[in-house]
């Protein structure tokens, strides 16, 4: 059996690997890949890693020394992989789409949580203060969403707002034909939303999207969520927004910083990131770590998928989910 590492292992990614794999021997690691930990995949000719795993070019040199000749995301994007440096010596392969439902559901939980006060809410109950000081929300309906990136998760995102009637409008340099909605520029998108949505990926271009200056351009109270990556957003311009009061509340699944701290449990540590203390230590700023794929439906269909990458590899097919460097 070929043998396969697989990194950043949590009991909830065995779960479906182990129900469904039989065709290979997977070797369990639970921390991440990066260059000084790479030594684990010895003897394994292909390495299955998620979204905080660092895959470099001194990571892929490591891999390649050792005869890795595949990485397998279990995921879809791939910002943390250095394409350009793996062609033509290692083949990269993701999970194109597991449960878009997942993570666009989780972004309208983000936004429920923070609008109608739930955190606060759930803690007074639970000691006894049956007060509703402070708690006031606003109607979703009538309100604007604009939505960054229409893809997969933004079009389902789109459709849960049309729910609860709200206007939508959105910004996406490939406009998605035949869902009736309405595109706009970033600067109108910008000033005209109540809420603004992050789901498009991270590239050169959509780095910090939210900055000092998209934020000077957005209405007073605005809520702000990210279920996408990190770097979309300038952190310290999101805090300082925050402090000013320009910025109402911020529901964030991702973290600029948040491949060294996500996943694991500092419960007991003193976190040395002072941006990420502030923005969790703020009652309008709800944190997930990166939790929004995680639903049943999600996890079983990337255990489907990177089998299917891993079986297609080793059989010498095509790769039909393969991830290639594009000349800009
Ligand atoms: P997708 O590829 O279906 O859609 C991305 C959309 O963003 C495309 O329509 C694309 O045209 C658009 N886009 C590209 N450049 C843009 C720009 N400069 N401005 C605005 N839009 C732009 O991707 P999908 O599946 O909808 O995922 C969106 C993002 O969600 C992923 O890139 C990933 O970072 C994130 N994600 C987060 C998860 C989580 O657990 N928090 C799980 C899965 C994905």
């Amino acid at each position: 059996m070929d043998k396969i590492a697989f990194f950043d292992t949590k009991p909830y990614d065995k779960i479906w690997f182990d129900k469904l794999n039989t065709d290979f021997e997977i070797k369990y690691i639970d921390y991440k890949l990066t260059p000084d930990t790479a030594s684990a995949a010895k003897g394994c000719k292909a390495v299955v890693v998620f979204v905080n795993d660092t895959l470099s070019s001194e990571t892929i040199d490591e891999l390649c020394a050792l005869g890795v000749k595949l990485i397998a995301l279990r995921c879809s994007g791939y910002n943390n992989v250095d394409l350009r440096y793996a062609k033509d010596k290692i083949d990269v392969v993701r999970v194109p789409v597991y449960s878009p439902y997942a993570v666009a559901e989780h972004t309208m939980a983000l936004l429920l949580t923070l609008n109608r006060k739930i955190h606060k809410a759930f803690i007074r109950t639970r000691d006894f203060n049956f007060s509703l000081n402070g708690l006031t929300g606003f109607d979703l309906h009538g309100k604007t969403v604009g939505v960054i990136g229409t893809g997969q998760i933004g079009r389902i995102f789109i459709d849960i707002c049309r729910g609860f009637g709200m206007r939508v409008i959105a910004y996406d340099p490939y406009p998605a034909e035949g869902f009736g909605i309405d595109y706009v520029t970033p600067d109108k998108l910008f000033a005209e939303s109540d809420v603004i949505s992050l789901h498009c990926p991270l590239t050169s271009s959509t780095r910090y999207i939210i900055n000092e200056a998209s934020l000077a351009k957005m209405k007073e109270g605005v809520f702000i969520l990210n279920t996408s990556r990190g770097q979309l957003i300038d952190s310290d311009a999101l805090l300082q927004a925050l402090k000013d009061g320009k910025v109402r509340g911020a529901g964030l699944d991702v973290y600029e910083e948040e491949t060294s701290i996500f996943f694991e449990d500092y419960s007991s540590t003193i976190i040395q990131d002072d941006v990420l203390a502030l923005l969790v230590s703020m009652p309008n700023v709800i944190m997930t770590s990166h939790q929004a794929f995680l639903t049943d439906e999600a996890l079983q269909k990337i255990a489907e998928v990177t089998l299917f990458n891993l079986n297609q590899f080793f059989k010498g097919e095509a790769l039909q989910n393969a991830v290639t460097y594009q000349e800009k």
